[in-house]
């Protein structure tokens, strides 16, 4: 099933489109059967109220990929709920598709990758071999950090028309034209997310990192067009992350519970 399926119908299922980035502080390395403790606890707490779990090199450096994160996957996965790879891929071809092939064969459902590379020689075999195994790529168009100005900001000339543009809304044509899973908007970037919206319609899902700890707001992210909320500190730092996963889910539902009435 494409990914973008996958996580559609898991949305359905558990009613939520809040997806849990499963980041813990850093641990001593000595430590790392308490930080894989810790995570499968919170994923047995919030994995109901969620509809996919991200992890980051927070937990693929410390545990490994196929020492501890795979394990976890597993678990995930008994939770129904698909896993993305937030590893951001940017780098040549077939060093991108070496990371790739890794991450999916550890049984990551997608993973996020860096459109700056561009498609020859840079995502094309990304996109290849996750077509040919029935895997998902999630691409950058605006990132969440107040930095990311300087690079998905800039003005270009875009290559097409030949008329000025912002880098962002020439990345979230390539995300249709290349067929991806998802585009990542950061969620504090309202406009951004309306513009990226216009451009992907409903064929590419936007995905918004950045609620609470970075400033977003998740009500407002939604209303501006976001599909999937990404959300870490607001979650696993709070009192109890059950309770604030399942609030975070009933906002990001409000468009679904329009259409069904
Ligand atoms: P917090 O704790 O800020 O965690 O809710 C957010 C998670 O998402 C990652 N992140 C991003 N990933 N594009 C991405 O692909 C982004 O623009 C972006 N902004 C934040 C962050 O590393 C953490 O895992």
């Amino acid at each position: 099933m494409k990914f973008k399926k996958l996580i559609e119908d898991s949305a359905e299922r558990k009613n939520s489109n809040i997806i849990l980035a499963l980041d813990l502080p850093f641990h001593e390395p000595a430590k790392r059967q308490e930080l894989m403790a810790q995570a499968s606890r919170i994923v047995d707490k919030v994995g109901k109220h969620v509809c996919a779990v991200k992890i980051n090199h927070h937990l693929t450096l410390p545990l490994g990929v196929f020492d501890g994160v795979q394990e976890l996957i597993r678990c995930v996965h008994e939770e129904e709920l698909p896993v993305i790879m937030d590893c951001k891929v940017n780098d040549v071809g077939a060093t991108n598709r070496v990371i790739a092939q890794y991450y999916y064969s550890a049984g990551f459902d997608a993973l996020i990758a860096n459109p700056f590379v561009g498609w020859d020689e840079g995502l094309q075999p990304v996109f290849e071999l996750a077509s040919a195994l029935g895997k998902g790529v999630i691409l950058l168009v605006f990132m969440s950090h107040k930095g990311a100005h300087e690079g998905y900001g800039q003005t270009v000339y875009d290559a097409e028309t030949g008329e000025k543009t912002v880098q962002y809304k020439v990345f979230a044509k390539k995300a249709l034209e290349w067929k991806a899973d998802g585009a990542v908007v950061g969620a504090k970037w309202l406009d951004k997310i309306q513009e990226t919206r216009c451009i992907l319609k409903e064929n590419v899902p936007i995905y918004s990192p950045g609620i609470g700890a970075q400033g977003g707001n998740a009500a407002d992210a939604v209303k501006a067009g976001a599909h999937y909320l990404i959300v870490g500190r607001e979650i696993i730092q709070s009192t109890d992350p059950s309770i604030t996963a399942k609030k975070l889910s009933a906002i990001s539902r409000a468009p679904h519970k329009k259409q069904e009435k």
